[in-house]
């Protein structure tokens, strides 16, 4: 079947006792068991296993071409998973130097960078990664591609023969492409890792996390144990919520990189914008490796504003439809200012702007930010 179809039918069916054509949320905390013992229905604790979230399991594993997905509350539950899962070959996790901050805030404020030694490194350079992969012993290689908030792209590929050869496991977080535009247990990945809360739910109103597998895979029972037992599982109405996502996600994605696209090619003729770091440009340093192996540019990028952090401020203040707020994914368009966001440690250049194209008509996005670079020139 077409990815468009297992959208809306993976993991869910007409239900058998009502007719209903999609599918119910179960809510229910606890399953009876049999008078004689075993639990008929397979259900018996909700931390343990869902109705909902495993049909939610069952439509990721699908989408990404894996056999089994874990879910979790969120996208940060889900990546702090596979790093304690992670076979311990050595406890070092090698990082892309440009990667989600909230990984760096894992790594700086909680015990995850003090039980692992993270050496973050540019993907881009394989000489470097291989350095990196080879000074010690490395059990996990994390990719992010395209990467936040530098747009940068990482040949897939590569990075897992690579890790592979080193004896390391190779782990994505494909968030900001979905399974739409890249599928990277295709190019060998041990697992893909999505925040759900993005494009997955594609409506700003959900948080959960997901790791798919493919075949059988070391990680799959200590992820299903860190679930079951630390406790962070998805709930089942925002697994509900990913679901009715799913559905629109292949027409949404396909919106979101055409927004995309044209936003950026308007933004790259602007004269007060320096740059515009975006895949889907001829231009861009990504762009031939991601033709190769993204289906779609993506619905994210980022633009750097001559005349740093006060100019950036001052656009992003004049924005009328554009929401200035965090997170990525859904049908609002939303811009922020990552520098001031991320704080010192920040990888962002002063000017930049991160725009998450979202579903309104991409001339009217453009107009917003024409109006408010006008404030600049
Ligand atoms: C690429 C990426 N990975 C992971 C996360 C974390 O996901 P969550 O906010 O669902 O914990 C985010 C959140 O912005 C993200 O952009």
């Amino acid at each position: 079947m077409h990815i468009e179809t297992k959208a809306i039918h993976a993991g869910r069916g007409v239900d058998p006792s009502t007719g209903a054509v999609t599918i119910p949320l179960h809510p229910s905390t606890t399953f009876e068991r049999g008078a004689d013992g075993p639990f008929p229905s397979s259900y018996e604790y909700i931390r343990d296993d869902n109705p909902t979230r495993h049909a939610f399991e069952t439509a990721m594993a699908a989408l990404e071409g894996g056999r089994a997905a874990v879910a979790f509350s969120s996208g940060m539950a889900a990546i702090t998973a596979v790093f304690e899962a992670h076979p311990s070959r050595g406890n070092r996790i090698v990082v892309p130097d440009d990667m989600y901050f909230g990984i760096r805030s894992l790594i700086d404020e909680t015990d995850i960078g003090r039980r692992f030694d993270f050496v973050p490194v540019d993907m881009r350079d394989m000489d470097a990664l291989r350095a990196a992969v080879v000074a010690a012993p490395t059990g996990l290689v994390w990719i992010e591609t395209p990467s936040n908030p530098l747009i940068r792209v990482v040949d897939i590929r590569a990075v897992c023969d690579l890790a592979h050869d080193a004896g390391a496991l190779a782990v994505v977080d494909n968030t900001w492409a979905t399974p739409l535009l890249q599928r990277p247990l295709e190019f060998g990945a041990d697992a893909v890792m999505h925040s759900a809360t993005k494009y997955i739910g594609g409506h700003s109103d959900l948080m959960a996390g997901v790791v798919v597998l493919p075949g059988a895979s070391p990680l799959e029972r200590p992820l299903r144990m860190i679930q079951r037992h630390k406790g962070s599982v998805a709930a089942p109405f925002d697994c509900w919520l990913a679901l009715r996502g799913l559905q629109t996600l292949p027409i949404r994605m396909r919106a979101h990189c055409d927004g995309a696209l044209k936003v950026a090619e308007a933004l790259s003729k602007h004269p007060r914008v320096e740059s515009v770091l975006y895949p889907g440009l001829p231009g861009d340093p990504g762009h031939t490796l991601a033709r190769q192996q993204m289906a779609g540019y993506g619905g994210m990028l980022s633009f750097i504003i001559r005349g740093g952090a006060e100019a950036a401020m001052t656009v992003a203040g004049r924005l009328e439809l554009i929401v200035r707020a965090t997170s990525l994914g859904g049908t609002h368009s939303l811009i922020e200012h990552r520098a001031s966001v991320e704080g010192p440690k920040s990888m962002a250049p002063a000017g930049l702007l991160r725009i998450s194209v979202g579903l309104e008509h991409p001339q009217d996005i453009i107009d917003d930010l024409h109006q408010a670079l006008s404030a600049v020139e």
